[in-house]
């Protein structure tokens, strides 16, 4: 499976992934003590924490293109495979829901060590602690990911002993990933929503799946099988921070 194109896939980016506060903090907690931060498959800049130095690593020229200017940062189009930084250049590596998008994630994952002096950062999936209802609608999303995402034993086996922290997923999330949307499920609807979340680029028609998430939403069937989601404010769905510190 080829790695998502973020020239096509990126268009609609910054209007429908705005970074997330609550994510967002939880993520500056763990560098706080970080000066310098190399922030991989950057994107358009989303979590990258303010008042420190930044070099912003992003392939793709429609995820740079949406970049705002931000101080102390430098933004480098290149690819986490072959980072252009000498070893131990920065005092922490961030990756937010990127490895699963490199062509080589170990490649990938051991420049981030190479070029982090303290400590590696990332956020990325690793499996649904239980089913995730979007999956009854459209089965293909479930086995696209499992395929994609690195295991925890791969991501251990280069960075070595990590800390791994849930991050439960608020039922407002602003930053509209595949999960984001678990409580307004008239979202996945909107076909510019759906072009934002790279796993739908990887299936080639959902059409069936969505007439019948619509009439279900209509017909108060998916209220009855799934509306005691909306009791809850957050949800788990498998997002986990992974910290691996250099010379633990
Ligand atoms: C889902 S976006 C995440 C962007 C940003 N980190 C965020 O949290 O919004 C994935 C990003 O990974 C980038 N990417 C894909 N392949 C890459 C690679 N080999 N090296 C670095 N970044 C890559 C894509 O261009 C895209 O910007």
């Amino acid at each position: 499976m080829g790695s998502a194109n973020y020239e096509i896939v990126g268009k609609n980016y910054s209007e429908f992934r705005q970074p997330d506060p609550r994510i967002s903090s939880l993520i500056s907690s763990y560098l706080e003590s970080a000066k310098s931060i190399v922030n991989i498959g950057a994107g358009t800049g989303s979590y990258e924490p303010t008042g420190k130095i930044v070099s912003a690593v992003e392939p793709s020229e429609m995820m740079i293109a949406q970049r705002e200017e931000k101080p102390n940062t430098v933004v480098y189009q290149a690819s986490a495979e072959s980072l252009p930084f000498n070893s131990n250049s920065h005092d922490a590596a961030l990756a937010i829901l990127t490895i699963h998008h490199w062509e080589n994630w170990k490649k990938g994952l051991s420049e981030a060590y190479r070029v982090a002096r303290d400590k590696i950062v990332l956020l990325t999936w690793l499996g649904m602690p239980q089913k995730f209802w979007l999956y009854d609608y459209i089965p293909e999303l479930s086995s696209v990911d499992k395929d994609l995402f690195p295991s925890l034993e791969d991501i251990t086996s280069i960075l070595g002993q990590v800390q791994v922290i849930n991050v439960p997923i608020p039922h407002d999330c602003t930053d509209g990933f595949l999960c984001a949307y678990w409580a307004r499920p008239e979202m996945y609807l909107n076909s510019r929503v759906r072009s934002a979340i790279s796993s739908f680029s990887r299936i080639a028609d959902v059409s069936l799946g969505l007439n019948k998430l619509s009439s279900d939403i209509q017909n108060g069937e998916w209220r009855r099988k799934y509306g005691h989601l909306l009791a809850h404010k957050e949800f788990d769905f498998g997002y986990r921070l992974i910290v691996g510190k250099k010379n633990a």
